[in-house]
């Protein structure tokens, strides 16, 4: 057993992060005008190019654990950290095309077409998307010279890439000048964070770094999509929506399916290995509540009451959470009356945020709040209808909640 390492927090700045507007392609440097934030991101970019360890770093969607794409021991690292099953690939994080080009594809041709490595599928939607919460397959470069370490690529023929929008990560990469693995820094099969006091519960004594740069904006991981295979298919539900990658990648996307686990025939292989794991499991029970579209008309407080008064014997005793759509500030006294009457223990409620994109943004540090800090025994959450955003909300719910469906 290795001997726990001290888990340094260093607070950074994004503002003060300036990248040119074609820095993604070119992979032209920041500028950083903050010194303490220069230190620390210089500090951390030390670490992933010189060493074997990882760092905790914001992305624009979650907390990545990170260390070099390149390097075995490393990816090994995060793995161990994690606690992490290792059939179960990593993404590649790069700051531009050119590092892309240079430090996977081992091609430092200077003044050729930028995209040459990238299927011509891609393009729209990478033009219109990168930087940003877009994950993509590639091949794995059959060059002589080996580049990506068989464990971030789980030994697939191919692997997943973006170059992240949070000016923190990106100049993380940038300055290390290495393409970096990072799979959600929660450890497995928790929610993922969105906050670096996250971080910091699930991996203390078990990284080395920590940079802080406040919440994650969107909330829920990257939408990762293969357009390798025909028809493209959207793999994971995420940061951009799946209308979005109908709308914006061109004629190529409008055929593009779902994959989710009931269209997987038995005995077929799982083309995302992450989707077999348990994730995104608070401690805590979870009940998910579906809705019912017939019943719309009523209102969701009507409707949460009635699951309570259903399930009476079943909730009796327990420290409750429920988080719900409905405005916790218009309607307290309502609340009070319809609970009261349902469920003994004082029922935690809060609100889970009024649009798609709060939702989201909010759905992973709620149910770490009422799961690690509130240490309820029972957590109900109102699901959403499944489009736009609420096709990522309710992936991550469903697994949250381990299929613990209700229909209400
Ligand atoms: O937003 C994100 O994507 C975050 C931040 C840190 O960037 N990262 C993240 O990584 O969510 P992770 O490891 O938790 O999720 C990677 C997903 C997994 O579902 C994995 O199975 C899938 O991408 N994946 C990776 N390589 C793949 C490949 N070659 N083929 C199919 N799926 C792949
Ligand atoms: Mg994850």
């Amino acid at each position: 057993m290795s001997l726990p390492l001290k888990t340094e927090i260093l607070k950074i700045d994004g503002n003060c992060i300036k990248f040119s507007d074609r820095a993604h392609l070119d992979g032209s440097l920041p500028e950083i005008s903050d010194a303490e934030s220069r230190q620390a991101l210089l500090k951390a970019a030390s670490i992933i190019r010189d060493t074997d360890e990882t760092v905790a770093f914001p992305t624009e969607t979650v907390y990545g654990l990170g260390g070099s794409s390149l390097n075995d021991n490393s990816v090994l690292n995060i793995y161990k950290a994690k606690n992490r099953p290792s059939d179960n690939p990593l993404i590649s994080h790069v700051s531009s095309i050119d590092q892309l080009n240079r430090k996977i594809y081992n091609d430092n041709e200077q003044g050729g077409e930028l995209l040459r490595h990238i299927p011509q599928i891609y393009h729209p939607l990478i033009e219109k998307l990168w930087p940003g919460p877009l994950t993509i397959l590639l091949p794995v470069p059959n060059s002589d010279k080996k580049t990506l370490s068989k464990f971030t690529t789980g030994e697939q023929p191919t692997f997943a890439v973006r170059i992240p929008a949070n000016p923190i990560a990106r100049a993380l990469i940038a300055l290390s000048d290495t393409p970096i693995a990072a799979p959600s820094a929660n450890a497995s099969t928790r929610p993922s964070p969105t906050l670096a006091s996250h971080v910091y519960h699930d991996l203390k004594g078990k990284i080395p770094l920590i940079l802080d740069g406040g919440a994650c904006k969107v909330g829920v991981e990257s939408t990762v999509v293969d357009g390798l295979c025909d028809p493209p298919a959207l793999l994971r539900p995420g940061g951009f929506t799946y209308e979005d990658i109908l709308n914006l990648g061109g004629k190529s996307w409008e055929s593009c399916r779902v994959e989710n686990k009931k269209a997987i025939n038995a005995g077929e292989k799982v083309r995302t290995p992450g989707m077999k794991y348990k994730h995104y499991a608070p401690s805590a029970k979870v009940f998910l509540l579906i809705p019912n579209p017939d019943k719309s008309q009523h209102s969701p407080l009507k409707r949460l009451s009635q699951f309570l008064t259903t399930h009476k014997e079943a909730l009796d005793q327990k420290k409750i959470a429920i988080l719900t759509t409905f405005d916790l500030r218009d309607s307290q006294i309502e609340i009070e009356n319809e609970f009261n009457s349902t469920v003994n223990a004082n029922a935690l409620v809060l609100n889970l945020g009024h649009s798609g994109e709060e939702i989201q943004a909010n759905l992973f540090a709620l149910l770490r709040k009422v799961d690690e800090d509130e240490k309820v025994d029972v957590i109900v959450v109102e699901g959403i209808p499944e489009d736009a955003e609420g096709l990522a909300v309710m992936n991550r719910l469903r697994k949250a909640s381990g299929d613990n469906l209700v229909a209400f």
